[in-house]
């Protein structure tokens, strides 16, 4: 029988790590990308100990060639693209006024242009199979703004938006499954390189924001250390979710992945929580 295979992006580290090994553990072929080939040591290591089927591709999901590249090398082999997973994404905690145009472009690029340009380069050979699967992670941090990630959030609800529109045609007529994958906290190198990406000269915030940001990190750090298995996640867990919703004949467009995500986000989700209701209400309305 030939595999099911899925695309992953940014399998470097964390979750996008995590979701590779697990697919390859669950009968998939994996096609794990990562922006720089010097980062797959880890990755190979557990390929060759774990016998895993997983190969590793260059993509950078804010370079449109790259994305054709991996794409075309995956259907010249397979002659098919089952799943695609937009994992890579990466952000940082600055006021709007701190932030400089390249980083606000940055921040677009990789978590919105990037799920758009690998979403654009599968749909076409999606829709000839009439079949097919595109997961984004987004983040409660796609449904509900978060002081200092004003930038971050703006793009990840712009691929809720962008799923949320896909949903309402392309699940029906090709048979193309789309859905939104929402974690609260992830133990990932994710705060790490956010925090360091938020200096400012040293410094965290400046002038009149100083005193905000220092509670807002203080409280980072409350829920960091009292709730920590509320708020935080492995990759594992997270990876494991993702595996579900495949697993699944009819997955939903939305999907937190935690008791803390869920309440996080319930004053706006409480009346469609795993959104089913407005694609229905859209279909109705416009098709
Ligand atoms: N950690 C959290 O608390 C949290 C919460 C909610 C949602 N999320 C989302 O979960 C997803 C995975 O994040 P994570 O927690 O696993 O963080 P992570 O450990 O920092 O992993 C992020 C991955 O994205 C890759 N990446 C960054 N820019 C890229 C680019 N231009 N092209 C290709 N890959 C790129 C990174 O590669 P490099 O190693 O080369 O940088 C890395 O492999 C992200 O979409 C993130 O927004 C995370």
């Amino acid at each position: 029988m030939i595999k099911k295979n899925v695309l992953i992006t940014g399998t470097s580290t964390g979750l996008g790590f995590e979701t590779a090994i697990l697919f390859a553990n669950n009968g998939y072929k994996v096609y794990a990308t990562m922006r720089n080939l010097k980062k797959a040591d880890a990755l190979n290591t557990k390929i060759e100990t774990d016998n895993l089927d997983i190969e590793i591709l260059p993509l950078d999901v804010t370079d449109v060639k790259s994305i054709h590249s991996a794409v075309s090398k995956i259907i010249n082999q397979d002659g098919k693209i089952d799943i695609l997973i937009n994992n890579a994404g990466a952000g940082f905690g600055k006021t709007t006024e701190h932030t400089n145009e390249e980083e606000i472009r940055w921040v677009t690029e990789v978590n919105y242009h990037g799920v758009i340009f690998c979403t654009q380069a599968v749909l076409p050979f999606m829709r000839k199979q009439k079949s097919g699967q595109i997961i984004s992670i987004t983040s409660i941090g796609g449904l509900v703004g978060q002081p200092f990630n004003e930038l971050y959030c703006g793009a990840k609800f712009g691929v809720e938006g962008f799923m949320e529109a896909l949903a309402t045609y392309v699940s029906e007529a090709f048979n193309i499954k789309i859905t939104c994958v929402e974690p609260g906290g992830i133990s990932t190198e994710f705060m790490k390189s956010a925090i360091e990406k938020t200096m400012i000269n040293g410094q965290f915030a400046t002038g009149e924001y100083l005193p905000i940001f220092q509670r807002y990190m203080a409280g980072n750090q409350k829920r960091a250390s009292e709730g920590k298995e509320q708020v935080y996640q492995t990759g594992l867990e997270v990876a494991e979710e993702i595996i579900k919703i495949v697993k699944t004949e009819k997955p939903p467009l939305r999907v937190r992945t935690s008791k803390w995500a869920e309440k996080i986000c319930e004053l706006k989700t409480k009346a469609d929580p795993d959104g089913t209701k407005i694609v229905a209400q859209i279909k109705e309305n416009f098709l």
